[in-house]
C-alpha cells in the first residue's frame, strides 16, 4: 500500500532564538508545503532532491530518525518539497511531520495529531541538539499560532489567520540552524545581562502582538517586525544580504520585514498589502521573492 502525506511550512511573525529561551513566539503556516509518499518494500529507501540513501544520518538525518523514533518495517519514502531547505521556513519540520503523518497513515499507528507534534519535536530535538516546539507544532496544526514553550506541555493558541499578503524574500544562502543557536548560545553565555533584556522584549513584542494579529492590526504588526529584526540583527544573526532584502521590501511599502527562522542566511518575511510591489523589490535587490498566504491546514493525508 501507498499512503501520501503534506505538511505546511511555516514563518516566524515574532519570537525565532527567544523561543529556545522560553519566550513566546508567533509563527504562521504558509501555503508552501512538504509531501511524503510511503510505500511498503523489502528494503527502507529515502529518496529526496538530496539524493537516494538508505537510513542514512548525513544525507537524510531527519527521515532516518522518523524511521527509527517509529520502530516500522522496512519501507520506501518519497520527499517532495515545495520549501527552499535550510531557509528557515521549517522545511525540516514540514518533512519530519508529513512523513510521520503517511507512516502513521501506513501502518495504523494510531497517533494522534499531538502526538505527531511531540514526536516531531522530540526528533528534531535529537537531531539539532536543541530546537523549539514551534515549526513541528506549526506545520501539524496548520494556522496562525502563538507558542509558550516554557511551559510543560508547551502552551499554544490559534489566532485569527493572517490573511494579509506574505512575502518570503529566499536569500539563497544556506543557514544552518544548529550553527546559529549555538552562536546565540555562546553570546549569552558571555552577556546574560544583555542577551536576557533583549529575549524578554521579543517576549513582549509577542504579548502586544497577539491582539494586532486578533483585529488585522497588520501595520502595526509589521512596525513591531521592524523592532523585531533590529533585535535579531544585535543578537548577530542578521547579514547583509538579509537587511538588503528587509529595506528593499520596506522601500516597496510592506507593513513591516524582518528576519524568519534562524537567520545567517536563508529568508526574510514581509507582510504587506501590495504583495507584487513588495516581491519585485525583493528579486531586485537579488533575493528569490515568493508570495505566499497564511494557511489554516497543518498536516494532512491524501485519500
Ligand atoms: C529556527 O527556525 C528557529 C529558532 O528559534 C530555533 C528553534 O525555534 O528551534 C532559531
Amino acid at each position: 500500500m501507498t499512503k501520501t502525506c503534506s505538511a505546511p511550512g511555516k514563518i516566524y511573525v515574532f519570537g525565532e532564538h527567544a523561543v529556545v529561551y522560553g519566550k513566546r513566539a508567533i509563527a504562521s503556516a504558509i501555503n508552501l508545503r512538504t509531501t511524503a509518499t510511503v510505500t511498503e518494500s523489502n528494503q527502507t529507501e529515502i529518496k529526496s532532491p538530496l539524493g537516494t540513501t538508505g537510513i542514512d544520518y548525513m544525507v537524510h538525518p531527519y527521515i532516518s530518525r522518523c524511521i527509527e523514533h517509529l520502530s516500522i518495517p522496512a519501507v520506501s519514502i518519497r520527499i517532495d518539497s515545495e520549501i527552499p531547505v535550510g531557509s528557515g521556513l521549517g522545511s525540516s519540520a514540514a518533512a519530519v511531520i508529513a512523513t510521520l503523518g503517511a507512516l502513521n497513515a501506513e501502518f495504523d499507528l494510531g497517533m494522534t495529531r499531538t502526538a505527531i507534534a511531540e514526536a516531531g519535536h522530540q526528533i528534531e530535538r535529537e537531531v539539532q541538539g536543541a530546537a523549539s516546539p514551534t515549526d513541528t507544532f506549526v506545520s501539524t496544526m496548520g494556522g496562525t499560532v502563538v507558542i509558550t514553550p516554557g511551559q510543560s506541555p508547551p502552551a499554544s493558541a490559534k489566532l485569527r489567520l493572517i490573511d494579509c499578503d506574505i512575502v518570503v524574500g529566499d536569500t539563497r544562502e544556506f543557514s544552518s540552524t544548529k550553527e546559529l543557536v549555538g552562536n546565540v548560545r555562546i553570546l549569552h553565555e558571555r552577556y546574560p545581562d544583555i542577551m536576557n533584556p533583549i529575549f524578554d522584549i521579543i517576549d513582549s513584542l509577542s504579548e502586544i502582538g497577539v491582539p494586532l494579529i486578533e483585529r488585522g492590526d497588520y501595520r502595526s504588526v509589521g512596525e513591531l517586525m521592524n523592532i523585531d529584526h533590529g533585535l535579531l540583527d544585535a543578537i548577530g544573526v542578521g547579514s547583509a544580504k538579509l537587511s538588503a532584502l528587509v529595506y528593499a521590501a520596506r522601500d516597496a511599502g510592506a507593513y513591516g520585514a524582518k528576519i524568519t527562522g534562524a537567520g545567517g542566511g536563508g529568508c526574510i518575511v514581509a507582510l504587506a498589502d501590495d504583495a507584487e510591489a513588495v516581491a519585485s523589490e525583493i528579486n531586485d535587490a537579488g533575493g528569490n521573492a515568493i508570495i505566499t498566504k497564511a494557511s489554516r491546514e497543518g498536516v494532512r493525508v491524501r485519500t
